[in-house]
């Protein structure tokens, strides 16, 4: 397994492994397999033909599929125009409304009493459940509400919400209308939601007074007030009222429920290309600046109502599924708005954290819902583990068929406390390699069809083609590791970074000309499964949410007493990766440190200040305090380096170090300090 470990992977110094010689190792030992069940296998909506056809014919296996499964105003005529690539056009000449595919073709087709969602507030039993005919009640509405406040189609419009069924109801009336959503995680702060708004030129923002979080209203407002002052292309601000606590007013103001109850009931949906943009969505790259990556419509619905269909086993008419990302990241969109309601699905959508008011609400709410499709990140399952089996185990979790996993790797030990604890040691896990950019699953077994290995993602999902492939891009043999590619145009590929073609082309396709690459190193088993071993560029993966340390490092070295930072993601049992923060300090605030008990408060004062910068969820776990920072005499920082202080391991090779006493400067300072 040389081969990985003396790669020069991209965008990093030399020398620098993608992955550590022990987790290959650790992964080359595990050989468990699953194979499908029959009874599973019997009803299961994926098969092995579909790839057979696939294969045989890439465009005619999509076309298939978009007539199918999607419902087209007017039929697409060319399947796939590649001709300006790395720009795709998927269905080239088709309309279709991505709102109308999602709710109202299930209520003509006499499903209107059908429930869509299950709302689980987090306060308990603040539940409602909401069928079809409800939900489309509700998006014509506030689709007509949107109209009313000026914005047409083509119109891009920001979206902070809770999970509460407004953000469906919010993203659904955009799509009607055709006015491309941009939705920012509520955990983002108002500066990183004024940067999200100006770069996407949002005429309006639709948010909530606050949502509950830990057992208390969290206020959202504020926050989006700080954001739209002063030169802001924000015209006006809807206001959902979820929590009832006290809000500032100003003109730009309208409660969401005075503007739907204002509005006509009835919006029909705008028949768009099949190219029309659907949404932005940003997203940490390996600079500063986030990229608002953009999807459009056919080819993003199609693969999202595929893959939850074939992976997911969504059987609409019997299963209840429920995926507990949030709305706000690219998994809420393809898998809780976008895919199962294509499909026509039921689901759990629930606002809260899976410990509040206990540690085992997320487990109650599925008894309680005979939830039967379960799709979550592996840093919740380690978590849940953490708390032990015990917790589970109090509850009916008979319901459950289908487990999937998303996010980052999947290590087989949670793996297999996943199937045995949560799916009773019979129902199959897919875990599902993807990423904003691919807009759906790229690679993931197929249940009911492929076997089972704890720990790998497995195989490209029929229609899709990825490799692992060398520095050279040649497509590795089985038992080797690489970089993890792309080698074919997809339906839900990105159409690009919003307003910069260029730095769409230098980040994903100039890698490797013509192929697209998006930073994550991998490996193929003797079977020709794919291990995804995790990225090899600047971006982060703490449980699950994408961190680019540039910005972090950007964010700390804003602040008045940081004179340079760096920033890695140091291995962390519950979370995948951690932050862990080195800065230098200048000169003034050097003595402040020095001084009993300022370094704490110094440390706090850091933290909050990444929080207030990009948002809570990027606060360093640990702010380290050094003199000097490890240095390529080219003058690149060498965070391998620091990633094994923050580790606590042996410092590894210094020798391309442009002073190779740093690392002992920095190793004796922070002993010192213990
Ligand atoms: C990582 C989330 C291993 C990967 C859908 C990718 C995974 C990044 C998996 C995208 C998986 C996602 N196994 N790693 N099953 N799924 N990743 O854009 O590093 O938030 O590049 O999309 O998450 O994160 P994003």
């Amino acid at each position: 397994m040389g081969a990985i470990g003396t790669l020069s992977p991209y965008a990093r110094p030399k020398g620098e492994a993608i992955v550590s010689e022990e987790t290959l190792s650790n992964l080359l030992h595990e050989d468990r397999s699953f194979p499908p069940d029959p009874a599973f296998a019997a009803q299961a909506n994926g098969t092995a033909d579909l790839y057979e056809q696939a294969d045989a014919d890439r465009d005619g296996f999509w076309a298939q599929q978009a007539r199918t499964r999607l419902t087209w105003s007017k039929d697409f005529g060319q399947v796939l125009d590649w001709s300006e690539a790395p720009v795709a056009k998927w269905f080239v000449g088709g309309e279709l409304n991505a709102a109308y595919n999602c709710v109202d073709r299930h209520v003509e087709a006499g499903n209107g009493d059908r429930v869509a969602l299950h709302f689980v507030g987090e306060p308990q039993d603040d539940t409602r459940s909401i069928t079809y005919a409800e939900l489309l009640a509700d998006v014509q509405k506030a689709a007509n509400a949107l109209k009313d406040l000026g914005v047409q189609t083509g119109d891009r419009v920001a979206v902070y919400l809770p999970m509460i069924p407004e953000a469906v109801v919010a993203l659904l009336a955009c799509a009607r209308i055709g006015a491309p959503h941009s939705v920012v995680f509520g955990g983002f702060s108002s500066d990183a939601l004024r940067s999200r708004i100006s770069d996407a030129d949002a005429k309006v923002v639709i948010t909530a007074d606050g949502g509950y979080r830990r057992g208390k209203p969290s206020a959202l407002k504020p926050a989006v007030d700080e954001a739209v002052t002063g030169d802001s292309p924000v015209e006006h601000v809807l206001v959902v009222r979820r929590t009832g606590q006290d809000v500032a007013w100003t003109d730009k103001d309208i409660w969401w429920h005075d503007a739907l109850e204002a509005a006509d009931p009835e919006c029909a949906p705008v028949p768009v290309d099949s190219e029309h943009p659907l949404f932005l969505l940003y997203t940490s790259g390996t600079t500063g600046k986030p990229k608002g990556i953009l999807h459009t419509t056919g080819g993003y619905l199609l693969q999202a109502a595929y893959t939850n269909s074939v992976v997911h086993d969504v059987h609409p008419e019997t299963d209840v599924y429920w995926c507990t990302a949030d709305v706000g990241w690219v998994t809420g969109h393809s898998y809780i708005v976008y895919g199962p309601l294509a499909n026509g699905a039921t689901q759990v959508l629930y606002e809260g954290t899976p410990d509040t008011p206990h540690k085992g609400r997320w487990w109650e709410i599925i008894e309680q819902f005979k939830v039967s499709i379960f799709y979550t990140a592996p840093t919740a399952i380690r978590t849940c583990m953490k708390w032990g089996k015990e917790i589970p185990e109090k509850f009916d979790l008979s319901s459950i068929r289908v487990l999937g996993s998303v996010g980052e790797p999947i290590n087989p030990e949670a793996w297999i406390w996943y199937h045995d604890v949560i799916g009773a040691g019979k129902a199959p896990i897919v875990d599902t390699w993807w990423q904003t950019e691919t807009g759906a699953i790229m690679i993931s077994a197929l249940p009911g069809v492929t076997s089972l290995r704890p720990g790998s993602a497995q195989i490209a999902v029929p229609g899709i083609s990825v490799d692992v492939v060398d520095d050279a891009g040649n497509s590795v043999p089985n038992g080797s590791g690489g970089y993890l590619i792309v080698d074919k145009p997809w339906p839900a590929m990105l159409r690009g970074v919003w307003g910069d073609l260029q730095r769409f082309k230098d980040t994903y396709w100039a890698r490797f000309p013509g192929i697209y690459f998006a930073g994550d190193g991998a490996k193929k088993d003797e079977d020709g499964n794919i291990w995804v071993l995790g990225r090899v560029d600047d971006v982060m993966n703490v449980s699950g949410h994408r961190l680019s340390t540039t910005e972090i490092e950007s964010a700390l070295v804003s602040h008045p007493k940081v004179a340079e930072a760096a920033v890695v993601g140091a291995t962390d049992d519950t979370t995948g990766q951690a932050v862990c923060a080195f800065v230098i300090l200048r000169g003034d605030a050097v003595q402040e440190a020095d001084e009993p008990g300022e370094g704490g408060d110094l440390v706090t004062e850091l933290r909050n200040h990444v929080a207030k910068e990009i948002g809570p969820i990027a606060k360093p776990r640990q702010i380290m305090v050094v003199a000097e920072l490890p240095k390529t005499r080219s003058g690149k920082i060498m965070r391998r380096l620091l990633r094994d202080v923050a580790e606590n391991r042996e410092v590894g090779d210094v020798t391309t170090l442009a002073d190779s006493s740093v690392m002992d400067l920095i190793k004796s300072g922070l002993s010192g300090k213990d």
